[in-house]
Parts: structure tokens; C-alpha cells; sequence
């Protein structure tokens, strides 16, 4: 992975394909591909014989109660061997309880038995793809008394399960002020060595709470936190996010176009 890349949406793809503006990297979601055929997919094959795309799974649920699915690991593996994608990545959730799917990403108790559970689950997922499995630190929005502290259950599941992180500034920013704690103690103490690449992303407040909608421009608070990133932990790919309210694929390269010239300006590259 090159310096910065851009989630690819359904909605700016034949913009992508048709125009001269591209980004050093696409982010896919695999599950949006997997069983699909047609138009959209030939345009996936194009783009991807130009640049290359990294996979950001949905449904992996590695943080779940519940076993592995097997046969949603075989099709991924098919799928990312396909079009030769080496770098899969996936939130530190859970999205399914009882075999059923819940259509959100879940936090995950921060407690020692969760730790050794999903570390279990991250060396099978490992084996299975193949590849090296990269988790992301999620947004949550609420955290039961007697857990021990985010960014010590995250360096716990990254040291026992052996896998690396994708660490999420904005979600970083949001966390910190929905929980109250320091986002700046927080990039000091995650284990630097683990750091596979960052995301960026939009959020926004509604009352007192804010959310991580991806729906908005990168603030300023968000970009100050980039900063500190790039000091403390140093020189990584970075990925805009932006997945709702997304605005005509010009505007948002210009989106892209400010981050890159942001990381380059940082002078850690
Ligand atoms: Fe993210």
C-alpha cells in the first residue's frame, strides 16, 4: 500500500473507471463482491487491474460468542486470491449472535476471557485466509463498569491473537469524547509495532453525543489527531472513509487530494 487511499463506493465507480482522478489505493468491502456478477463487477476487474485494492470486511463477527463461519471463510479466500488482494482487514466487533445477523458492528466486552476467545478465532481466520488478519479499533457507545481500559484489551487481543491493527483516528476522537478520556494517551500507549494502516472518517454531533456517520467532511480536531498519529507511530497508508452523504466523486477527490497533501506536508514520509 502506497500513502493514501479512498473507500470505493457503487456510486463513483464508472467515474473512476471513465475519469483521470484516481487515488494510490482502493478499500473494498468483500461481502458487496463476493456473489456478484455483471456490469458492476467488470468495472471492479478494471479498476483493480490499474490500482491496487485492499479488502474491509463486514461480517467476520470475530468478536462473537459464536463459531467461525466456515463457508463465508472459504468464499472470502476465493475471493481475495481472485484478485490477488493480500491485505484484508475487519472491525474488532461483532455482527451475528445465535447464527443470526444484527446489522451493526457491536463492542466487545473488554474483559481477559473475550481476549482469549477472539485471539482463538483470529489464528484460525489467519490459517484459513491465509493472510494476516488486521482488526480496527470500533466506535462504541456505551461500556459496562469493571472492564479494563480500550487500549489495553486492544494490545491484549493484537499480542495474543498475533494479528495487527487498523487503527481509525476518527474513531479514536470520538470515543475519547464520548468516554471522556485523553485520544492523544490513548495513540501513545496502543502498540506502535502492530499498526498495519489508519483510517480517516467524518463524524458528527447530535446533542451531546457524537457519532461516526462517516457522512461528513474530516474536521479539524480529526486532522489534529492525524498529526499527533504521525508523530507517535509514524509513516502508514491512510484511508479516507466516507459512506454516507457522498458527495460527487470530483468533490470528494478533493477530499482525497487535501488528506494527501496533509501526510505529505507532516514530513514523516
Ligand atoms: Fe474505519
Amino acid at each position: 500500500m502506497e500513502k493514501v487511499g479512498l473507500g470505493l463506493r457503487f456510486s463513483f465507480m464508472e467515474d473512476v473507471l471513465n475519469g483521470s482522478q484516481k487515488p494510490d489505493w482502493f478499500e473494498i468491502a468483500p461481502e458487496n463482491w463476493m456473489s456478484r456478477g455483471g456490469k458492476m463487477f467488470d468495472i471492479l476487474e478494471k479498476i483493480r487491474a490499474d490500482i491496487p485494492i485492499v479488502c474491509h470486511g463486514l461480517s467476520l463477527s470475530i468478536g462473537s460468542p459464536d463459531d467461525l463461519d466456515f463457508i463465508f471463510l472459504k468464499e472470502l479466500k476465493q475471493f481475495l486470491d481472485y484478485f490477488e488482494i493480500d491485505v484484508y482487514s475487519e472491525h474488532l466487533s461483532f455482527s451475528s449472535l445465535d447464527n443470526g445477523y444484527l446489522y451493526d458492528l457491536f463492542p466487545v466486552p473488554f474483559t481477559e476471557d473475550r481476549v482469549k476467545h477472539i485471539s482463538k478465532k483470529i489464528k484460525i481466520v489467519q490459517d484459513v485466509l491465509e493472510r494476516k488478519l488486521i482488526l480496527e479499533n470500533i466506535s462504541y457507545y456505551f461500556k459496562f463498569d469493571g472492564e479494563m481500559e480500550e487500549v489495553d484489551f486492544i494490545n491484549q487481543v493484537l499480542e495474543e491473537g498475533n494479528c495487527e491493527l487498523l487503527l481509525d483516528i476518527n474513531n479514536v476522537y470520538v470515543n475519547s469524547m464520548n468516554h471522556n478520556y485523553d485520544p492523544v494517551k490513548f495513540i501513545k500507549n496502543i502498540n506502535k509495532e502492530k499498526v498495519a494502516y489508519y483510517h480517516i472518517a467524518g463524524h458528527e454531533k447530535f446533542d451531546d453525543l457524537l457519532i461516526d456517520t462517516h457522512g461528513a467532511q474530516v474536521n479539524s480536531q480529526v486532522f489534529n489527531l492525524l498529526e499527533i498519529v504521525l508523530e507517535e507511530i509514524g509513516e502508514k497508508p491512510t484511508l479516507l472513509e466516507r459512506d454516507n452523504n457522498i458527495p460527487p466523486y470530483e468533490q470528494l477527490f478533493e477530499e482525497y487530494e487535501k488528506l494527501k497533501e496533509f501526510v505529505e506536508n507532516a514530513k514523516v514520509y
